[in-house]
């Protein structure tokens, strides 16, 4: 694992930007797989701003979002598909038809997964972008999940709705099931990139890079990948031995 511990919040994202935008330029067909939560946010403002002074453009690239929240409609405030266009898609020149985020329609959430999972192997993620859970997650794959996972229905971790309950108004509304790409999915992308900050993530990331692979700990996994780069601040890189 290639570690990049900056001072702050920003030095993180310009430098995560920094990154997506090489990917661009090298390859402007790329496939990008996309995080939401509080983490990546700063990475797509400067995305954004790139494609606004014409740094880089969008119009080829393709995107797959990690997961989204079952439960909730595409225009709730909390919804990744919000989020997304919110943040980024509305921001930049994306196509819309090659953007993708499962959908959540719980009539048929069986065949979005496998849906989800044959347009992956279409088309194979060359710079998959990862927040982590303070419980070590990654996408929604909660400790205990088989790495052998490919897109499936998840119950969130009792952890995870705590942490995500400063989005909504209480514990009660966040969602208590989500739909996410697996562990394989993740694993099979080209070149992976994870972002953390602050000391919450702290003990998370000590035992992604120091402690077993295990499936109680989700983003340890990412050891066995030949291509991770990890871009931390000073706290969540607090318990890491450098
Ligand atoms: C979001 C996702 C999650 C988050 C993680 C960290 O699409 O898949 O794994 O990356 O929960 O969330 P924040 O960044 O809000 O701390």
């Amino acid at each position: 694992m290639n570690v990049i511990t900056c001072e702050n919040y920003q030095e993180t994202s310009r430098k995560a930007a920094d990154i997506v935008i090489g990917q661009i330029k090298q390859k402007p067909t790329s496939v990008l797989g996309l995080a939401t939560g509080s983490t990546p946010l700063g990475l797509y403002e400067y995305l954004s701003k790139a494609y606004q002074n014409g740094t880089v453009s969008f119009s080829d690239a393709i995107t797959f979002n990690l997961d989204e929240y079952i439960g909730i409609s595409h225009d709730h405030p909390q919804s990744y598909h919000y989020y997304m266009d919110r943040h980024f898609f509305s921001k930049v020149d994306i196509r819309e038809e090659n953007t993708h985020l499962p959908d959540n329609d719980e009539d048929r959430l069986d065949a979005i997964a496998d849906e989800y999972n044959a347009l992956l192997k279409e088309n194979p993620i060359d710079l998959q972008i990862l927040g982590i859970g303070s419980n070590g997650h990654i996408g929604f794959n909660e400790p205990g999940t088989p790495f052998g996972n490919e897109t499936f229905i998840t119950c969130l971790d009792e952890q995870t709705r705590k942490d995500n309950a400063r989005f909504f108004g209480s514990l009660e509304e966040v969602p208590k099931k989500a739909i996410t790409m697996g562990i394989k999915n993740i694993m099979r992308s080209e070149r992976i990139l994870l972002l953390a900050n602050g000391k919450e993530k702290a003990d998370a990331i000590h035992g992604m890079m120091h402690g077993e692979v295990t499936e109680d700990l989700p983003a340890s996994v990412l050891q066995l990948h030949p291509d991770v780069t990890i871009i931390i601040d000073k706290q969540a890189a607090k318990k890491v031995s450098s």
